[in-house]
């Protein structure tokens, strides 16, 4: 029985790498000869058809499995959903584009094979033996300082954190899955600091490939969602991060709304509400472009209709929020005698929160 069970599942997260996806089956097939296991594509729908290509390789072998998901971006979701969907009692994660090196996977699998206490069996760039290749000063200057701002502020005493290839025992990872912020590429690293117990970790030496096929999703977003996955997990429990990026667009849409203001009451000669009314407006809509981009990054609304719809509702939470804005700013001031600094700024607090918490529900909800 045992010899026939499965192993291990492969989690491979996927977006636009359909060319990538036979090539990556081919060289696990070879790595892995004589092991049981099966490979997971997660992909996010993408519009180059990798789920498709996935799953013509499935049809005639089994070993090939695919979650497509509609409507959802994340590296780091996507890899949780594939560690969940799994009978393999170990998992691994590798790229899709083969800069990983997968001949490794047969050798992790040993590691956790032979020694009980051991959870994660990582691939380092950074050990003897390893490398990144043929990377670029500003890459691996970049990579460098996320290493070294990840060991000093999470205490992840490892050579390379940002490593996003690794094995771990299946049903441990499920039982730290509810702890994870599930923000951005750091899988790895969310998952050793989100760990209710220290994870003891084996690493092994593997050489960054280049990549021969298809292009980095890794941008200047994916480096702000790495500080704030670092926020998350300092602070995140105190303020929450969506809130925190919630306010700071809000404190720009407020500096839109002056802008706006100002154009069209003192340069054009509108009437004050015209001018407020259109200004509003005006904020409204950056407001919501910019919350739909970053804030909710992960449940972006697209399309005309759904973005639409979005819009409207975001606007009618918004004016709710101005009417509570004022009216708890006016009972302070009028009323209570409250001085009018922060009688306005507990006006703007109850708004933000209200709006916060109504849009994440019902607009991006
Ligand atoms: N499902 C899904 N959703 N997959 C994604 C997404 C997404 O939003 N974004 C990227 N991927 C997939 C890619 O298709 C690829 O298989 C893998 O995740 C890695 O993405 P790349 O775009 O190739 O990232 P990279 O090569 O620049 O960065 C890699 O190396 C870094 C090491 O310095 C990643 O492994 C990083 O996590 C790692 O830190
Ligand atoms: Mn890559």
């Amino acid at each position: 029985m045992t010899a026939t069970a499965l192993e291990l599942a492969v989690v491979v997260p996927t977006f636009n790498e359909s060319r990538n996806v036979p090539v990556m089956v081919a060289a696990m097939d070879k790595a892995l000869a004589g092991r049981r296991w099966e490979v997971i594509f997660v992909d996010d729908d993408s519009p180059d058809g990798t789920a498709d290509a996935a799953r013509a390789i499935g049809r005639t072998d089994p070993r090939v499995r695919v979650v497509q998901r509609i409507g959802r971006r994340g590296l780091s979701s996507a890899t949780i959903e594939g560690m969940c969907a799994t009978a393999a009692p170990f998992v691994a994660v590798i790229d899709g584009d083969m800069q990983h090196d997968e001949t490794l996977l047969p050798k992790m699998l040993d590691a956790l094979l032979a020694d009980d206490s051991v959870d994660v069996a990582i691939g380092s760039r950074f050990v003897e033996g390893g490398g990144t290749g043929e990377w670029d000063r500003d890459r691996v200057a970049k990579s460098e300082l996320a290493t070294r701002i990840s060991r000093k502020v999470l205490k992840a005493d490892l050579s390379d954190p940002m490593s996003g290839f690794f094995m771990i025992r299946a049903d441990l990872v499920r039982t730290i899955v509810p702890h994870l912020s599930a923000i951005g590429f750091k899988i790895l690293l969310d998952i050793l600091t989100a760990s209710p117990k220290p994870l003891k970790f084996v690493e092994l030496p593997y050489v960054f490939r280049t990549r021969q096929i298809g292009e980095s999703k890794l941008d200047h977003v994916v480096a702000m969602e790495f500080l704030i996955a670092l926020y998350d997990r300092m602070f995140g429990r105190v303020v929450p991060v969506r809130f925190v990026m919630f306010s700071a667009i809000g404190a720009l849409g407020a500096g839109v709304h002056f802008a706006a203001l100002w154009l069209f009451f003192r340069l054009f000669g509108y009437s004050f509400l015209t001018g407020t009314i259109v200004a509003t407006l005006i904020a409204m809509t950056f407001n919501f472009f910019l919350n739909n981009a970053l804030t909710y990054r992960d449940a972006r609304l697209k399309g005309f209709r759904a973005l639409l719809d979005g819009w409207v509702g975001f606007c009618i939470v918004c004016s709710v929020g101005a009417v509570a804005n004022i009216g708890v700013a006016a009972f302070l001031h009028d009323v209570q005698q409250a001085q009018w600094a922060p009688s306005a700024l507990a006006g703007i607090a109850v708004a933000a929160v209200w709006n916060f918490a109504l849009s994440s529900r019902f607009v991006w909800g």
